[in-house]
């Protein structure tokens, strides 16, 4: 009997002693499941950058939701690096928060911190562009289809250009999934008789697009019969560089991507000629997609945005509704 004893009291040492060597498992749900609300959310927002004004609307969208709902917002500002948004995350999983919202510069290299939330039991949603990472390291990617949007503007082309003809591409940033979504899907669809001449990027801003599509006129003259251009704040600086060059309204073709109220002004004074949308207005779902997961449901791991293409004929009966 006492040796039974002693037996068990070892058995029970060692249970104890293995369970706290296990490696920590990943969280299903939070303390409050299955009954969290908005209220006890404690949500992190390391945003890109301020590029652009669909960055702009998508900062708002996320601000502004989290005030209505009472989710509180852990938010930054990488301002286009990588490693401020890795080190937003890091202080965003020391200080425990309930769900990080990833919104990534670039595909590679998130592997390191998307394992360390994982390991800290913080689910993560990449909202946005993608990830290279395997898709076990977060919990869903919510954002457009990126190379949708760049076979729409292709066909955009092909009936600009039914003739055929030479362009250019001012592309997003190198390595971002929507650059490199984009610029696929483009090429997929582009017809035969259709060259792309160069294709150089500008950063998806105004003032990085003026002088790429200042040097473009400058190596090619009229030799330029298009352009796709990967975003409207980039359109804007090429359309500056049209103008001082002397060109007029269609002179270059132009199909750009966003939809913001920039480019609708565009297509309103002739230069654009088409818009493919891309929705930065993603708050709502990614907080009701992070509350799903406090509360221990399952949520689908591929959200892709329903979008459209907008036209010069449309632009201004919407451009005075259209929120960004
Ligand atoms: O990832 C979405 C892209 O990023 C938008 O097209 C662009 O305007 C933004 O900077």
């Amino acid at each position: 009997m006492f040796r039974f004893k002693n037996l068990a009291f070892l058995v029970l040492i060692l249970t104890l002693a293995l369970t706290a060597c296990a490696a920590p498992e990943a969280e299903v749900g939070s303390s409050c499941a299955p009954n969290c609300e908005y209220t006890d959310m404690v949500f992190c927002y390391p945003q890109l950058g301020a590029e652009s004004d669909w960055r702009t609307a998508n900062t708002a969208s996320f601000k502004e939701t989290a005030g209505d709902l009472g989710v509180r917002l852990i938010f930054s500002d990488a301002q286009q690096k990588q490693e401020n948004q890795i080190s937003a995350m890091r202080s965003c999983i020391q200080q425990e928060v309930d769900v990080i919202g990833l919104p990534p510069v670039v595909e590679d290299g998130w592997e390191t911190v998307l394992t360390e939330a994982q390991d800290a039991g913080i689910p993560v949603i990449i909202v946005d562009r993608s990830v290279t990472a395997d898709n076990s390291l977060y919990a869903s990617h919510i954002g457009s289809d990126m190379v949708l949007e760049g076979q729409r503007s292709a066909d955009e082309m092909n009936r600009l250009l039914p003739d055929g003809g030479k362009i250019v591409e001012l592309s997003g940033t190198t390595g971002s999934g929507a650059a490199v979504g984009r610029a696929e899907g483009f090429r997929m669809n582009l017809n035969d008789n259709i060259e792309i001449i160069d294709s150089q990027t500008g950063n998806f801003t105004t003032a990085e697009g003026k002088p790429v599509m200042e040097a473009f006129l400058k190596k090619y003259g009229d030799e330029i019969d298009g352009a796709f251009i990967h975003n409207d704040n980039m359109a804007i600086g090429a359309v500056e560089a049209m103008k001082a060059a002397g060109l007029q309204p269609g002179d270059i073709k132009i199909v750009s991507v966003d939809g913001t109220r920039g480019g609708f002004q565009l297509m309103l004074d002739g230069w654009v000629q088409a818009d493919v949308e891309c929705n930065p207005l993603l708050g709502p779902q990614v907080y009701a997609m992070a509350l799903d997961l406090m509360n221990g449901k399952t949520i689908d791991r591929e959200v892709l945005t329903d979008e459209t293409v907008y036209y010069p004929e449309q632009a201004g009966e919407l451009l005075p509704s259209r929120k960004y």
